[in-house]
């Protein structure tokens, strides 16, 4: 019998809630653990190479754990760092455990969402800067038309608790406006960064009244693709726990972490505080 451990899920800080949040709902039965950075982030505007070590280091850490699978519910993450962290890490620290990210589950299904076949892409800095959404979308699909916006005031926002405040309005609209007027025949919007879900309906208040346009929330897209990969891989769905519980670790206090994460879950949680590096 294969040895077994939690779903890791791993994000800079707490926007890897709302992808948790959705596995979860789907997937109930499974164990899961979940590490956000929270001392170190923002990610979405540090480097290429910061973003990769700090994102190696949660991994190592929630191997360390016990984790079989990990999931990058970080988009920023998932843009710097999967693919060295996928071909350059894991045949040295252990080839039978998996890392995933958010990037491509979201993008396997645009090709169905866009009718105008013109799709914008919200993102923090680092997201945007890559360039991996287009680059994903156009090995799929080539003929979709890609426009990035990096929204970096976005994050904090919801991190300080102003996602739904009057404040919020202004720099939503800057960006909208923004995007929409570089490629005005955009019907798809992607959220690609795990906070923005929770600027949901600001977004949709300052959209222009006339356009029709889809927002794309993950969190549904990357459950549906771990139901999918744990069906086509039951070696290691085997080696994963299903026990129903969740535990909850931060690089920060525990407490400030338990506090805010009330906002993108429902109900109480405790959380515990551990160091990376
Ligand atoms: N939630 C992260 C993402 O999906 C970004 C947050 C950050 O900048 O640390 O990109």
């Amino acid at each position: 019998m294969d040895s077994q451990g939690p779903i890791g899920i791993f994000d800079s800080g707490y926007g890897g809630l709302t992808i948790l949040e959705e596995i979860r709902r789907q997937m109930p039965g499974y164990d899961y653990l979940y590490l956000g950075d929270n001392a170190r982030s923002p990610y979405g505007v540090r480097s290429f190479e910061v973003v990769y070590e700090f994102t190696r280091q949660a991994v190592v850490k929630l191997f360390d754990y016990g984790c079989r699978l990990i999931i990058l519910a970080c988009n920023t993450a998932s843009a710097k760092a999967l693919r060295t962290i996928q071909q350059r890490d894991l045949p040295t620290i252990d080839p039978a455990r998996r890392v995933l990210g958010v990037i491509r589950p979201t993008v396997e299904n645009i090709g169905q969402l866009t009718h105008t076949g013109h799709v914008g892409v919200l993102g923090t800095p680092g997201t945007i800067v890559s360039d991996s959404y287009a680059i994903e979308i156009h090995k799929l699909f080539p003929d979709i038309v890609v426009t990035g916006e990096a929204c970096p005031l976005w994050v904090p926002l919801v991190e300080n608790g102003e996602y739904d405040k009057p404040g919020a309005d202004y720099f939503v609209r800057k960006h909208l406006d923004h995007i929409l007027q570089q490629d005005p025949l955009i019907d798809t919007l992607i959220l690609a960064c795990t906070h923005y879900p929770l600027l949901e309906t600001k977004i949709r208040q300052n959209l222009p009244p006339a356009v029709s346009i889809r927002l794309i929330s993950q969190g549904k897209y990357v459950a549906d693709a771990l139901k999918d990969y744990l069906l086509r891989h039951p070696e290691m769905d085997r080696q994963c726990s299903k026990n129903a519980t969740c535990l909850f670790y931060t690089t920060e206090a525990a407490t400030k972490f338990s506090e805010m994460a009330s906002v993108f879950l429902q109900g109480e949680i405790d959380a515990t505080r551990i160091t990376l590096g």
